[in-house]
């Protein structure tokens, strides 16, 4: 649809696959979905936030402070709470000192993800990512007419050599400095549900400080949204925690996965030089997330109640984890060429199928699963840069976030004979 009079950004905006994916959702609601990266609903901790909630605002007086505006980067004792909490995950004293001010509390991790395209690029400015990848952000740096480049990424995440030769190739054709960030989810990945395995964290940190300068730096941010969605293996440090300076690492995450994406609060340690662009442009969107939220988050997080109600939550995708690999197993076995990753957390297994199976919104594939199997999942072509004509179209994002373990069972079974109908 044509509308005259709209900016640049806004017509960059308009072709985005987070919209097209709702809708599309919305139009098949009639299917079992594998495809939202919503929480699962019973989950969700209605009693704990009501007890919060009473807590923080009685008595009336202090109560009523919770419910005034707050400041740009957030309330200081809340951006406390939130480092107290950081130090425990890092299992790190020293983090008790960081300087508060690098801490910047946003409306959910995605605010933080697309004031930093805002605060970083110029149109034509490059972004080296992890193939695939989180596919809103992608939207968010094709709004700003950044270039995405990606960057190979195997079972132990991105891959540091990789890396280097892609800066080094970027380097010799000139284009140095139009490079500002790389960017890769560390934890149990949006969508292919891998780590970065421990022994390339301190390499890709390391390779992103050396080609960082004060003339041309060179960030790297880590989107650490599912981190708290373990169901096995080891406990890895972050990225962030191998930059000592501080000055290479964006370290961004949410309490939307673990806790209540409906609170929408995420917070980010940020290197010194960005934390006043971010915060200024901050200012204009919304000078401060809200407040009352933040409150909440901290009061759980000093409770206790988080920890407790972690655990509850974990132990439940845990269980729809196994139900999903167990149904990957029983239906998709024995279909030729199909394969898919087995993750240690978070939402999300990712499926390949045989390169001539397409999965995309027009293919038979969809069409078939969402028109008569009542299934829905999300293409994985998406979660690629558009302007990458090579990327796979054969592949498939599979949550296990919102349907009971016998749903996600049904949805694999339907999923399957719809594989092999379009394979016949
Ligand atoms: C990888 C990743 N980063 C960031 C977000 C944003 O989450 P929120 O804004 O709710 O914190 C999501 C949401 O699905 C995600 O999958």
């Amino acid at each position: 649809m044509h509308i005259p009079g709209l900016s640049t950004v806004a017509k960059r905006a308009s072709g985005q696959a987070i919209s097209y994916l709702m809708q599309a959702a919305f139009q098949h609601s009639d299917c079992l979905s594998l495809a939202a990266g919503f929480v699962d609903e019973s989950t969700l901790p209605t009693q704990l936030v009501l007890d919060a909630t009473k807590r923080i605002l009685t008595p009336n007086a202090t109560g009523r402070s919770k419910l005034q505006y707050g400041t740009t980067p957030g309330v200081e004792s809340l951006r406390d709470v939130f480092r107290s909490h950081l130090a425990v995950l890092e299992n790190n004293p020293d983090i008790n000192n960081l300087p508060l001010d690098r801490i910047v509390l946003t409306t959910g991790s995605q605010q933080l993800l697309c004031l930093l395209t805002q605060t970083l690029f110029d149109p034509g400015d490059i972004c080296l990512v992890a193939a695939p990848t989180y596919f809103v952000f992608l939207s968010a740096l094709d709004g700003m007419g950044a270039e995405i480049i990606p960057v190979p990424t195997d079972d132990n995440g991105m891959n540091p050599d990789g890396l280097e030769s892609i800066l080094q190739n970027l380097t010799d054709q000139g284009r140095r400095h139009r490079i500002k960030l790389v960017y890769a989810v560390s934890y149990y990945d949006n969508p292919s549900g891998i780590s970065i395995s421990a022994d390339r964290r301190q390499r890709l940190v390391h390779i992103v400080q050396e080609w960082s300068s004060p003339q041309q730096p060179l960030f790297l941010l880590e989107d650490a949204a599912y981190r708290g969605l373990r169901y096995e293996g080891p406990v890895l440090p972050s990225l962030w925690s191998y930059d000592g300076a501080g000055e290479t690492v964006i370290l961004t995450q949410t309490f939307s996965k673990s806790f209540s994406p409906g609170l929408r609060v995420g917070f980010s340690v940020l290197p010194k030089n960005l934390v006043k662009p971010v915060c200024d442009l901050k200012g204009n969107e919304d000078f401060g997330s809200a407040r009352f939220n933040q409150h909440l988050l901290a009061d759980v997080l000093q409770s206790g109640s988080y920890t407790a109600h972690l655990k509850q939550v974990v132990a439940s995708y845990e269980v729809k984890r196994n139900a999903m690999l167990a149904a990957a197993t029983e239906f998709f076995s024995d279909i030729p060429h199909v394969h898919w990753i087995r993750p240690s957390g978070g939402l999300y297994v990712w499926m390949t199928l045989s390169p001539e199976i397409h999965t995309g919104f027009d293919s038979r594939l969809f069409e078939y699963a969402t028109q008569t199997a009542k299934v829905i999942y999300v293409p994985g072509e998406l979660c690629y840069p558009t302007s990458w004509n090579d990327r796979p179209r054969n592949q498939m994002r599979l949550s296990f976030g919102v349907e009971s373990p016998a749903n996600i069972r049904e949805g694999m079974q339907r999923l399957a004979c719809a594989v092999r109908h379009v394979t016949e």
